[in-house]
């Protein structure tokens, strides 16, 4: 059977303008992630984790200032104001902000005019900002202790926080794992690349150039030019991550094995992430036994993903029931949807794929040729035609220019 990978949440690829489709309901998430697709500059993985930090902390914390600690592009600040206007005003704390949060900034303050002038973006170190009891601190993915130092800085004078932890160390399972698979020496399984990512956006007008050119996309192009900058930044993993991404992009497998085999080398703390990908193409290259080896390296970081890329795997085995069950644990209505017409229920199938468009949040690639083929075990051809249709001009959309 085929099967296809679907929207990740934990890609560190950045949404642009052709993402805007995936985005398409009126529900506030919706709004934001349609500004953010608009600004073209925010990795995917930190609109839905800022969402999810912000919805949570809203549920407790309302009011206040919001202080944003190693707040990156500043998302979840802004986030936390659209959530509850009764905060007065954010901060938005990072010594090393990057450029395009002022993009991200400008794309949202279009979209809501209430933000303009409610929201500031400091330069500087948690340890440099004055924290008050009335404030509610946020922190995402502050890297490996500064989320001890955020923690510290709020709790000195009781002000309300909520972090969500960077996992910038590789625990002893994991590293076991790695030194298992050939990436790290055992003996030197626990060291972890101390490359922050961001520190590499210094090059931010090639950058620009690459989302250019992926958003045009031109991938050979911006193939190449990524190849170029991270010769020089090796542990650059936002951009490896777009590298893989792009060589998948024009069929060249071996590339995008290669890329995603150095990204867990470069930077095995973010090993978790980087397997997913891997394992993805590795299906596609017919390594099932390799592909189940890096998905459960991301069974604990990311056990969603982890268990959709081992329901894919048992189906390419053709063992449909371990299938099913993944494909369960991972909540994936759309892998289940494949297994299930694979067990000849066209029926189930059908309800799954209906699960998955009422919940008007975005259609996983290959929704359309997947409603074709169970439409069409269940007698429903006209139905069939109309999907393949759709099927077939979104691939147009999809290809490679040139
Ligand atoms: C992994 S990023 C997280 C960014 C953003 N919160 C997110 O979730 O995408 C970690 C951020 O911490 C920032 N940082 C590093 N040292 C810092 C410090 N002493 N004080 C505040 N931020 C710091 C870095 O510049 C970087 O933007």
């Amino acid at each position: 059977m085929t099967v296809h990978p679907t929207f990740s949440h934990a890609s560190t690829a950045r949404l642009t303008s052709h993402d805007l489709g995936r985005f398409s309901g009126a529900t506030l998430f919706d709004r934001i992630a349609r500004a953010v697709c608009e600004a073209g500059c925010l990795p995917r993985k930190e609109l839905y984790e800022a969402w999810e930090v912000a919805r949570r902390t809203r549920r407790l914390f309302r009011g206040g200032r919001v202080v944003d600690l190693a707040a990156g592009h500043g998302l979840l600040a802004q986030m936390m104001l659209l959530l509850d206007d009764t905060s007065p005003s954010a901060v938005a704390v990072d010594p090393h902000l990057p450029a395009s949060a002022a993009r991200l900034h400008e794309a949202l303050c279009l979209h809501w005019p209430r933000l303009v002038g409610r929201v500031e973006f400091l330069s500087a170190g948690i340890e440099d900002v004055e924290v008050t009891a009335a404030d509610v601190v946020v922190s995402a993915h502050a890297c490996g202790a500064l989320t001890d130092v955020v923690l510290d800085r709020a709790s000195a004078t009781l002000a309300r926080v909520a972090v969500l932890p960077c996992c910038h160390h590789l625990d002893s399972e994991e590293a076991k794992k790695l030194a298992a698979l050939g990436y790290v020496s055992a003996q030197g399984a626990a060291a972890t690349s101390s490359l922050n990512p961001r520190d590499h956006l210094r090059d931010l007008d090639a950058l620009k150039q690459v989302t250019e050119l992926v958003s045009a996309r031109k991938f050979a192009e911006a193939a190449a030019l990524m190849e170029k900058l991270l010769a020089t930044n090796p542990g650059w993993s936002d951009l490896r991550d777009q590298l893989g991404v792009a060589y998948e992009q024009l069929h060249d497998l071996a590339r995008a094995e290669k890329t995603y085999r150095d990204a867990i080398r470069t930077t095995p703390e973010l090993a978790p992430e980087f397997a997913l990908s891997l394992a993805n193409v590795l299906i596609e290259r017919g390594a099932l036994d390799d592909a189940a080896a890096h998905a459960e390296l991301a069974l604990v970081h990311n056990p969603r993903g982890a268990h959709e890329m081992l329901a894919r795997i048992a189906a390419a085995r053709g063992d449909l029931v371990l299938a099913k069950r993944e494909a369960e644990l991972a909540g994936s209505d759309f892998v289940l949807a494949q297994v299930l017409l694979a067990q000849n229920d066209a029926a189930g199938a059908l309800a799954a794929l209906q699960r998955i468009y009422s919940r008007k949040q975005g259609l996983p690639q290959g929704y359309f040729a997947l409603a074709g083929e169970v439409f069409l075990k269940l007698g429903r051809e006209e139905e069939a035609r109309l999907a393949f249709l759709q099927a077939k001009q979104l691939a147009e959309r999809r290809r490679p220019a040139g």
